[in-house]
C-alpha cells in the first residue's frame, strides 16, 4: 500500500448499488497517502449523491463534460493529465461496452480517451449481465486494451441472485490499485528537507538573515517526492512555490525551524536533509519598537540558535541525517569536521565563494562526504543536482 503515497487516483463511480462502497474505497486510498478526486457519472448521482463524495475526496466532484465553471477550474484535459491512475469502481456494464467501443460521450469516457495513466476497472452487475456474451465481449476488448480489471467477487447480490458480478471489498480495490505502480527508490520513507534562510528579528523592521533562495532545497524536496517518498518541507522565508506532493510548513526563526523539524522528527522521519542556511546566532532582545538613531554606535547581543541537524542526529528517533557545509575555504576539511561534529550519515558541501554556485544561483556543484567515501557531482542545474543527491542518499540509506 505504500506505493499509493503521494498517487493521484481518479475515482471514476457508474450506476450501480455498489457505489456506496466507493465512498469507503476513497478513505482507503486516502488513508493509503493517495489524493483522489471524483468523477460521477448521471447514473451514479441516482445512487449517492456528489456531495458525500466531494466531503470524503476533500475535492469538487466533476459531473459534466461541458460545465463552463468546472472546465475553468480544472478543464477535463488537464484532469486526465492530473491523475496517475484512473480506477472506475463501481464499472457497470454499460460504462464497459462505452469504454470497451471508444466512446467519449460522458466526461468519464473523455477523460480515459484523453489520458496517458494506467486505467482499472472493477466491475459490478447481476451476474446475468456479466455472464452476457456481449459484457464477456467488451471484457476481452479492454483487457487487449491494456485495462486492469479487478474483479468481479461471486456471492450474493442485492438483486438476490448469487454468482460473479460483485464488485471487490474496498480494502481488496484499494491493495490491487497500489500493485500497479513500481517500488521507487524512496518508496514508503518519509523524507524531511530544511530549505531557505532563518531571519531573526533586531526590531519590528530589521533583521538579521542571507542569501539563501531556498531553490536548493525545493529541488530537493521535489526531486524525494518523484523518487516515491513522502515528504515534508521546513521552509525558511522564500519566494518560491510549493512542489507538488510535498507538504509545506513555513518558518521565519532558526527557533521555530528547529522545534517544527524536532516536531517531525518524533513524529516519524526516515531520511532529513538540511539545506537550510540557518542563522547560528540571534539577536539576544528583539526591541518592541523601531531602534531609533540616535548614538555613534549601538551593540546588539547575539546569542547562539540551536543547531538542528546536530540535534536531529543526536534525537532517540535518529532519521538518517544529512548535512549542507557552505564553504568559502577549506572546503573538505571544514565539511569533513562537520560531519563528524555533527555525527551526520553525509554531507554535501558547495564552495560558495564563486558566482554561479551555492546561495541564490539556479545552478551548483557538490562534493557529497560520507564516512569511507565521497562523490564530486559537477556543476549542473539545481533540480539536476537534486536528482542526483536523492538517488546517492536512497542508495546511502539502504547500504
Ligand atoms: O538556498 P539556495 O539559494 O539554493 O542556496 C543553497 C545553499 C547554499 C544554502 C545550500 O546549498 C547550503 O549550502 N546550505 C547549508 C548552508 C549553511 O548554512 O551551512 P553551514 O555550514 O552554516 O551549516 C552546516 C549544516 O548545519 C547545514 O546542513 C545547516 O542546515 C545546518 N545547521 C546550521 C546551523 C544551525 N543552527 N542549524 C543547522 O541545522
Amino acid at each position: 500500500m505504500e506505493r499509493l503515497v503521494n498517487k493521484r487516483i481518479l475515482l471514476g463511480m457508474t450506476g450501480g448499488i455498489a457505489a456506496y462502497k466507493s465512498a469507503e474505497l476513497v478513505r482507503q486510498l486516502q488513508e493509503a497517502g493517495a489524493e483522489v478526486q471524483v468523477v460521477m457519472t448521471a447514473a451514479a448521482q441516482e445512487f449517492i449523491t456528489p456531495l458525500t463524495m466531494q466531503a470524503l475526496s476533500g475535492h469538487r466532484v466533476h459531473t459534466d463534460l461541458l460545465d463552463t465553471q468546472a472546465e475553468a477550474a480544472m478543464g477535463h484535459i488537464e484532469l486526465a493529465r492530473w491523475a496517475d491512475l484512473i480506477l472506475i469502481a463501481p464499472a457497470s456494464a454499460n460504462f464497459m461496452a462505452r469504454l470497451a467501443h471508444g466512446h467519449g460521450n460522458d466526461l468519464l469516457t473523455t477523460l480515459c480517451l484523453a489520458t496517458g495513466a494506467p486505467i482499472a476497472i472493477a466491475p459490478a452487475m447481476n451476474q446475468q449481465m456479466w455472464a452476457d456474451s456481449g459484457t464477456q465481449k467488451n471484457l476481452l476488448i479492454l483487457q487487449e486494451k491494456g485495462i486492469t480489471v479487478f474483479g468481479p467477487g461471486s456471492g450474493d447480490q442485492a438483486c438476490g441472485e448469487n454468482g460473479p458480478g460483485r464488485m471487490l471489498e474496498p480494502e481488496e480495490i484499494a491493495r490491487l490499485a497500489a500493485e500497479i505502480f513500481d517500488y521507487e527508490l524512496l518508496t514508503g520513507l518519509h523524507v524531511v528537507v530544511t530549505a531557505g534562510p532563518s531571519r531573526e528579528a533586531i526590531d519590528p523592521v530589521r533583521y538579521i538573515t542571507n542569501k539563501s533562495s531556498g531553490k536548493m532545497g525545493f529541488a530537493l524536496a521535489e526531486a524525494a517526492a518523484e523518487a516515491g517518498a513522502r515528504v515534508t518541507l521546513v521552509a525558511g522565508p522564500v519566494n518560491l512555490p510549493t512542489p507538488a506532493r510535498v507538504n509545506r510548513i513555513d518558518v521565519v526563526r532558526a527557533q521555530e525551524m528547529y522545534e517544527r523539524a524536532v516536531e517531525v522528527v518524533e513524529e516519524g522521519c526516515d531520511i532529513f536533509i538540511a539545506t537550510a542556511a540557518v542563522a547560528d546566532y540571534r539577536p539576544a532582545v528583539t526591541a518592541d519598537h523601531k531602534i531609533k538613531k540616535s548614538t555613534e554606535e549601538i551593540h546588539i547581543t547575539l546569542i547562539k540558535n540551536p543547531d538542528i541537524v546536530a540535534a536531529v542526529a543526536e534525537h532517540p528517533k535518529r532519521p538518517f541525517a544529512v548535512g549542507f557545509a557552505a564553504e568559502t575555504q577549506n572546503v573538505m576539511e571544514h565539511a569533513r569536521g562537520k560531519l563528524e561534529n555533527k555525527k551526520l550519515d553525509m554531507i554535501a558541501t558547495n564552495d560558495v565563494s564563486g558566482e554561479n554556485v551555492g546561495f541564490s544561483s539556479d545552478n551548483n556543484s557538490l562534493t557529497v562526504i560520507w564516512p569511507g567515501g565521497h562523490k564530486v557531482l559537477p556543476l549542473a542545474s539545481k533540480r539536476q543536482i537534486a536528482k542526483q543527491l536523492i538517488e546517492l542518499i536512497g542508495i546511502r540509506y539502504k547500504h
